[in-house]
Order: C-alpha cells, then sequence, then structure tokens
C-alpha cells in the first residue's frame, strides 16, 4: 500500500531508486550491517532526494490551475536548482528568491536554476526569511492576475513531505526489515518529517534518526514535528511518535571537520561513493558513531545526493 497514491504526482525520478549492502565499507569500518539508499542516482537532473517532494509539488501546482511557482534559497541551495528544473518539465513558470546579495560569478545550482529559465531575484536579507518573502511575492503575482503557487524553502510543506512518505512504502517493498533504523540529513525537514509520516502510515516499525545540520537542535525538533502532524493530516492517518533528530550543526554549513573528510574518503575509497559536505558528510559520521557502539540492527544510509557540491570535498585540500 501507497499512503501517497490518490495525490497527483509528476513523474520526474526514476523510482524505485536502488538499495543495497555497503560490504567494504563495513569491512572499513570494523562492522555493522550498512544498507544504502541511492536517491544521488534518483535520475532528475541533480536534483537527489529533492526529485520526490516535487513530484507532488509540482503535479499541486498545475492540477489546481496554477501558473508559476515561486520559491527560493541560498545561493547553493540544492533545491533551487531542483525547483526550476521540476517547473520547467512541468511547464509551469518559477521564480526564486535568492537570498544575499547578486554575486559576480555564481555557484552551478544558480547556473542550473537559470538554465532551466527560473527568474532570479536576490533579497539581500538573510535565508532565514525567504518563507514570508516567497509568500509575500507569491500575493503580489496574485494581484497582478497570475495563480502562484508558493513552495516553502527545501519544499517544507505537508504536500512536499508526501515524497518520503511515498518513499517509506518504497523501501517496504524493498525487503527493508522492522528492526531497521534509517539515518538522513536533515536540512528543511521535508524528508525525514515525510519518511515518519509514511512510517506511520504503512506501519513500519523502523527507527529513524534524522541529522540536524542547521537550525538549533531544539528548533528542529519542533518544526519536523509540526511538518510531520501535517503530513499526516493531508494523509488522513494518526500521527506516529517522533523520529530522533540529531545534532551536526557546529561548526556549521560551510565548514568540513577532519571526521567529516576522513569518513567521506573512506566510502569513496572503499565503495566508489560521493557524499557533499553539507548533508551526506554529517549523515555517514552518524553512521560511522553508531557502527562504533557496536549496534548490530541494520542502519539503511538514505543517500540524498547533493552531487554538486561532492567533488569539492574530495578534490581540495584541507582547510581550502
Ligand atoms: C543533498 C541534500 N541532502 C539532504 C537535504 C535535506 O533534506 P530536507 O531539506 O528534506 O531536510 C538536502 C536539502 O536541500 C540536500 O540538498
Amino acid at each position: 500500500m501507497n499512503p501517497t497514491d490518490h495525490f497527483p504526482r509528476l513523474s520526474l525520478g526514476h523510482f524505485p531508486t536502488p538499495i543495497r549492502r555497503l560490504h567494504h565499507l563495513e569491512q572499513a569500518l570494523g562492522g555493522g550491517h550498512l544498507l544504502l539508499k541511492r536517491d544521488d542516482l534518483a535520475g532528475f537532473a541533480l536534483a537527489g532526494n529533492k526529485t520526490r517532494p516535487l513530484e507532488f509539488l509540482i503535479a499541486d501546482a498545475t492540477s489546481t490551475g496554477c501558473d508559476v511557482v515561486v520559491g527560493g534559497g541560498a545561493p547553493k541551495s540544492n533545491f533551487i536548482a531542483a525547483l526550476a528544473a521540476a517547473a520547467s518539465v512541468g511547464g509551469i513558470a518559477c521564480e526564486l528568491l535568492i537570498s544575499g546579495a547578486a554575486l559576480v560569478d555564481p555557484p552551478p545550482t544558480l547556473r542550473l536554476a537559470e538554465a532551466s529559465g527560473a527568474r532570479l531575484t536576490f533579497t539581500g536579507g538573510d535565508r532565514e526569511h525567504l518563507d514570508e518573502e516567497i509568500d509575500a511575492r507569491a500575493s503580489a503575482l496574485n494581484r497582478d492576475g497570475h495563480h502562484a503557487y508558493a513552495v516553502p524553502r527545501g519544499g517544507a510543506c505537508a504536500v512536499g513531505a508526501l515524497g518520503f512518505a511515498s518513499g517509506a512504502s518504497e523501501i517496504a517493498g524493498q525487503g527493508v526489515p522492522d528492526n531497521a533504523t534509517i539515518v538522513l540529513a536533515v536540512g528543511s525537514g521535508s524528508s525525514v518529517a515525510g519518511l515518519n509520516a509514511g512510517r506511520g502510515a504503512i506501519g513500519a516499525n523502523w527507527q529513524i534518526i534524522g541529522v540536524s545540520v542547521s537550525r538549533p537542535l531544539e528548533e528542529m525538533r519542533r518544526h519536523v514535528t509540526t511538518l510531520t502532524r501535517a503530513c499526516t493530516q493531508l494523509l488522513e492517518v494518526a500521527a506516529p511518535s517522533d523520529a530522533v533528530i540529531v545534532d551536526a550543526s557546529v561548526p556549521g554549513m560551510g565548514t568540513t571537520t577532519d571526521a567529516e573528510r576522513m569518513i567521506v574518503s573512506l566510502a569513496y575509497e572503499s565503495e566508489g561513493l560521493l557524499f557533499d559536505p553539507s548533508y551526506g558528510a554529517k549523515a555517514l559520521v552518524e553512521v560511522q558513531r553508531l557502527v562504533r557502539t557496536g549496534f548490530e540492527r541494520p542502519i539503511v544510509l538514505w543517500h540524498t545526493g547533493g552531487l554538486p557540491s561532492a567533488l569539492s570535498l574530495l578534490t581540495t585540500e584541507k582547510g581550502a
């Protein structure tokens, strides 16, 4: 049973994404039972995990008669490039609000968004205020006769969370055992909230550990609980027990620790896998921590993508 089956959905990615055992990394770490869920292979642009919420968000926008989506993020946000690509494929215009000042040398994420035909506006402000600015821009467009669809940062809303609610039934169908622990990085909270809502809807007992990369821990916990409830209300199922959220927000998104560098190199050397510094590296460190505690139950690491910045971690000198 997939609890999201009756919602409009635009097919963008190749699902189910593969799941496989990481024998070589287990050996390198000296233990553990590790499985990798490969949303880095979702097959839509470089969108990784963000392909999932966008299948529901763009379908919701077009099926309700909207003619423009309004979203936003920091310049290096993977989501903005993904949103622009999904809007383009879905045949709807896209406006993006980018935090900070205009850049002389835009990162690949912004260049990709432009290549999809999105209209970019720099707000000059910080990213924390973007959701309000997105709503205000959507209202202004509506006053001008458009039908605008506002998408919060990262697709963190009930409809966006449907993407990972669907992912929950996907991994149940791939045989992930009930005693598994699932580890994934948390930014906007859309993925972990949807996964937990979907887990509840299908009655799976997995433990879910979200590795928070940005907001303060208590704020993130509250935010994820609210988002999970919004998604379960949409699905018309009971709210599940909360996911475990652990803090990986220190020393900050732009800074890579020695531990992150080492485990990312180990994953590349032992399995040929690429992980990005902002999200994947932090989830991997949590997996390593679990293995070191002698954790014996299967651990599913959900690879969320982030390939635009994955190269930088392996190819730049420490401290660069
Ligand atoms: C590569 C990658 N992994 C994980 C995440 C976190 O996902 P979420 O925003 O759904 O919490 C993001 C968010 O942009 C991401 O780009």
